[in-house]
Order: structure tokens, then C-alpha cells, then sequence
């Protein structure tokens, strides 16, 4: 059983530094909780006794620009958020592509850019783009007040980085790209989602007015060095040269030179630095051709319904939990209390203490999408989101799937008839968490694409079916659902 004693849920800014203040290296914030709650399951942070969720306080989760036309992401934005923003898309590209290349849709609706920032895994995808936009994080304390710290300077090794103990992220600012600018992000995983990186690398370069010579670039490599670096060597080299094939041949050869990769699971050293000279080489051919975006999902799923992202916050939603205490959550449309104790998932508080066993358990690390539930209108991983965070919270589990909105006359959900109808299910693990995932697409797109119904899968594994059972559902509800809805006078 873990080290966690007591969950603080503070509805107020002031109310998060003052208790970092009080309980400094015993604590620990917990934002999406993607890394965390595998860390303390993993015992790997034997020292944390209290847990301080920041996602109930107001205003952190907003992405903006300031009056310089500086962009900031607030420490409660989500890699979903980042992927559905204009503003990201248009002026910070390679950001957007990192943030949608983490996990699943069930994940990126709680992780957070600031937390994928401070776990200071040199795997972590956005940390490669936001050094190449050389971005900056303001540090707050209630003792020492704000400091500003460059990407550049925030990390001091693997998994480290300069901040106090008593000190919480507040902001993520960077300069948008400017026009003469374009950049890209590459990933290479072991498989197509929910992937650690075997290596990642952003490039931006700016030109000159002729539109071809390179004037500035900016070369950032991951996972093959203690921490995220730049090809230094490889930017001087292009600076003032246009892409040609010797000239993207001599970067991509600069850039695997600077790596230092280690040999672990996911591949050698050789294979990673081999990895680097591929990729500098493509992203720099498809930034010279113009086809960075070829391949951005127009519509892509979030499976975060019509909430755009953002959860209910305030004061209303404060708590503070130790052992023994209960918290209340309105489940499928009932309000339930029940013990809870500081760090049970809420997978584990919906099938012990609410008896609701239709979420499944296949993983409990993320990876599988059995435990899908809805969380406040959003699909997450049950396994990863503490049952302390379901205070005051709407869930909906796949035992009030039937009685959504949509649900059908015979009480079941269209997708969960149309499951019946098509032989979809096998074993039947999985299902729940599949149908989750499904219900909640259809409810973001009445006439989902091939491409987003494999989006809106990509967290949900099926040993048994082989999926295409699974997608014909999904598309023989989406056509029910159409003829069934009111049609518009
Ligand atoms: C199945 C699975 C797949 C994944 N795939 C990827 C992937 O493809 N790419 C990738 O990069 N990552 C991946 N991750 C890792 C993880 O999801 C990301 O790092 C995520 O961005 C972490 O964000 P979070 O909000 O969940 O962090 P949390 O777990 O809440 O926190 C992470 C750390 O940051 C601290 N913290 C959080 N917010 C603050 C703050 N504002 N101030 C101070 N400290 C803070 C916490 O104390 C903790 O130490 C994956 C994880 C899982 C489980
Ligand atoms: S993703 Fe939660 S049990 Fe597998
Ligand atoms: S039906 Fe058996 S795991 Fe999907």
C-alpha cells in the first residue's frame, strides 16, 4: 500500500503554495496524474504522504496570448486542449504534433503539458518542441514568489530538473513562430500509439526573404541523451544554405553525430543514432517540400463530448481527504458516498465501493482502455485518475451507458445494439471500455470517418476480435442514431 496519507484538493492558487509551504518534500502536486500514480504504484516515490490536486482550482487550464503576442499554457492544459487549439496549430505546430502523438484520447484528456514537462524524461514528446521554441516556465513559491526559467536551463539530468521542492509550474510561455518560419515534430515508436519515443526530434528553421536559404534553425533531439539537446553542429551548418539532398545528407550526419543514446528495451545506441541521421533527413525533406501538415487530422477525436476540454473548478469542488474519509459523486445519475481511501483509482472506487464492475481492470498502468468511464463529460482511464478526484464529479460507467441520452427504447445504447447486432463481442474484456469510447465519439461526430474511429480507439485494445466487428458498430449506430434523431423542421 503506498506512502499517501492524505489528499488535498485546494480551490484557490493561494491555497496550492501555502500548502507546499506547509508540507514541502512530503508532497506532491498532482495534475492528470498519467505519471504520478504509476510512479507511487511503482514505489518510486516512497517520501510523497500528501497528494495536492491542482485541477479543481480555477483558471490554470487556459491557453492564451499576452499583449507581446507571447503564448502561454496555463499548468492544467491538456495535450487534448493543445491538439484542438488554433492558436497552437497555426503558431506553434510541432507542439501540436508532440502533444497528439502522446498515448490515447482517454489519456491526453488529463495529462498535461506541465506535467509531461517536470517528470523530465528526456522520452517526454513536448519537451523537444518546446526547447526548439525556446520556451520559458515561471516557478512559484508562497516563500520566494515567481521565477522564470528557460526550457534550456530547467533540467539538470534524467528525471531532474531545478525546481524547489515547495514550487509549483505556473505557466509555459514561448514566442509564436514567426512568419518566415515552419516547423515539424518526429516520433519513432515501437508501435503507431500509445508509444514511448525511441527517439524524437523537432525542426524549425526560419528563412530568408527568398523563401529557400535557411537563416536560422533550431535542431532538438529526445530519448538519445540524458536530457533534450540541440544539434548545434547541424544548425550552424544550415544556417545560409538551402536543402538540398547533400545538404539535408550533411545535417542529418551533423545531427546523429551530437547523440549519446543508451541501449535499453526499445533499441541500441546504434540503432537510435542511426534513428536521428533518418529522421533529421525526412523532416527536413517535408519542411523543404512543404508537407509537414500533410497528415494533421482535420477533425480529430477527443472523446471530451461538448465540454472543449475544460472541467469544472472552484471553490465548490475543495476537499481534504485522509484515510477514513468519504467522498460524495454522482454515478450514472445518483449520488453515491463512500470511503475513499487517498490513493485508490477511481477504477478501483467505482467496482469496490460502488459495486459497479462492469469497468474492467485489464492494465491498471493506461495502456488497454478497459476501464473507460466518463469523468465531468470526458472519457478517461479509470486506472489513472485518483477516486479522490470524483468529488463532486459526474461519472458515467458503462452501467449508465443505457440510460444516456441516446440510449434506445429496448434500454440499451444504439452502439450497444449494434455491438449485438454485428458479433462484435468475443471474450467480452474489453467491450465496456470499447463501447465508452464509441458512445463518446458519437456523441462529438453523428458520422464519424474511418480515420476518427481509429482515433477514438487508439487507447482500447481487443486481444479477441480483430476490431473490424468493432468499427462496423460503431458505423451501424451512427446510421441508427441519424434516422432515429429528430429530424430538422
Ligand atoms: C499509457 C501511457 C502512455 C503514455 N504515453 C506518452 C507518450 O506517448 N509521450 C509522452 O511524452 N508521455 C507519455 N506518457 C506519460 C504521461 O502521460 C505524460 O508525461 C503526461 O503529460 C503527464 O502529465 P500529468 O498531468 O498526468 O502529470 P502528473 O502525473 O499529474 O504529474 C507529473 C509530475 O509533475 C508534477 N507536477 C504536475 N503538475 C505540476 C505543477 N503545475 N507544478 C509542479 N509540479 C507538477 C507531479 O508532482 C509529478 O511529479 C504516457 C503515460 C501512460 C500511462
Ligand atoms: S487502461 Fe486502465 S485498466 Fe488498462
Ligand atoms: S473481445 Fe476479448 S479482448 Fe476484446
Amino acid at each position: 500500500m503506498s506512502s499517501v496519507k492524505t489528499y488535498e484538493t485546494p480551490g484557490t492558487l493561494a491555497e496550492v503554495l501555502d500548502l507546499l509551504a506547509q508540507h514541502s518534500r512530503e508532497a506532491r502536486l498532482i495534475a492528470g496524474g498519467t505519471d504520478l500514480l504509476l510512479e507511487l504504484e511503482r514505489g518510486q516515490r516512497r517520501d510523497t504522504a500528501v497528494l495536492i490536486d491542482i485541477t479543481r482550482v480555477p483558471g490554470l487550464s487556459e491557453i492564451m496570448q499576452d499583449e507581446q503576442g507571447n503564448i502561454h499554457l496555463g499548468p492544467l492544459v491538456t495535450h487534448n486542449q493543445v491538439v484542438a487549439s488554433n492558436l497552437i496549430v497555426r503558431h506553434a505546430f510541432p507542439l501540436a504534433q508532440a502533444s497528439w502523438e502522446v498515448a490515447s484520447p482517454q489519456l491526453r484528456n488529463r495529462a498535461t503539458v506541465a506535467g509531461n514537462l517536470i517528470t523530465a524524461s528526456p522520452a517526454n514528446d513536448t519537451i523537444s518542441p518546446l526547447r526548439a521554441l525556446q520556451a520559458s516556465v515561471t516557478l512559484a513559491s508562497a516563500a520566494r514568489g515567481r521565477r522564470v526559467i528557460p526550457l534550456a536551463d530547467f533540467y539538470t539530468g534524467v528525471r531532474k530538473t531545478v525546481m524547489a521542492a515547495d514550487e509549483m509550474l505556473l505557466d509555459i510561455s514561448f514566442a509564436p513562430l514567426p512568419p518566415n518560419a515552419r516547423g515539424t515534430f518526429v516520433k519513432l515508436g515501437l508501435r503507431g500509439s500509445q508509444a514511448i519515443s525511441v527517439v524524437h526530434e523537432t525542426v524549425l528553421l526560419e528563412y530568408a526573404p527568398d523563401g529557400e536559404t535557411i537563416s536560422q534553425a533550431w535542431l532538438t533531439l529526445g530519448s538519445v541523451a540524458p536530457v533534450i539537446i540541440n544539434a548545434a553542429a547541424a544548425e550552424s551548418y544550415l544556417m545560409g544554405r538551402r536543402l538540398s539532398e547533400e545538404v539535408i545528407a550533411e545535417a542529418a550526419r551533423l545531427a546523429a553525430d551530437v547523440a549519446t543514446p543508451i541501449d535499453d528495451i526499445r533499441g541500441t545506441a546504434a540503432y537510435r543514432r542511426e534513428m536521428v541521421r533518418v529522421m533529421t533527413s525526412r523532416a527536413l525533406r517535408n519542411l523543404r517540400d512543404g508537407q509537414e501538415r500533410a497528415h494533421w487530422p482535420q477533425d480529430p477525436a477527443m472523446l471530451w463530448g461538448k465540454t472543449g476540454g475544460h472541467y469544472p473548478t472552484g471553490p465548490a469542488y475543495a476537499g481534504h481527504f485522509n484515510v477514513g474519509s468519504d467522498i460524495q459523486s454522482t454515478v450514472n445519475g445518483r449520488v453515491m458516498t463512500a470511503l475513499v481511501e487517498p490513493q485508490q483509482t477511481l477504477l478501483r472506487w467505482l467496482r469496490e465501493r460502488g459495486l459497479l464492475t462492469g469497468t474492467k481492470e485489464g492494465c491498471a498502468e493506461g495502456e488497454c482502455g478497459a476501464c473507460t468511464v466518463f469523468l465531468d463529460g470526458m472519457a478517461v482511464m479509470s486506472c489513472l485518475v485518483p477516486a479522490a478526484r470524483a468529488h463532486g464529479a459526474e461519472i458515467v460507467t458503462i452501467e449508465g451507458l443505457a440510460a444516456w441520452p441516446q440510449a434506445h427504447d429496448a434500454g440499451l445504447h444504439p452502439l450497444q445494439q449494434a455491438f449485438i447486432d454485428t458479433n462484435a463481442v468475443q471474450c467480452g474484456y474489453c467491450i465496456p471500455g470499447f463501447l465508452m469510447s464509441g458512445a463518446k465519439l458519437l456523441q462529438e461526430e453523428a458520422h464519424p470517418d474511418a480515420a476518427q474511429i481509429e482515433q477514438a480507439f487508439n487507447g482500447n485494445l481487443c486481444r479477441c476480435t480483430g476490431y473490424y466487428k468493432i468499427v462496423e458498430a460503431v458505423e451501424k449506430a451512427a446510421l441508427q442514431m441519424a434516422s432515429a434523431a429528430p429530424q430538422e423542421g
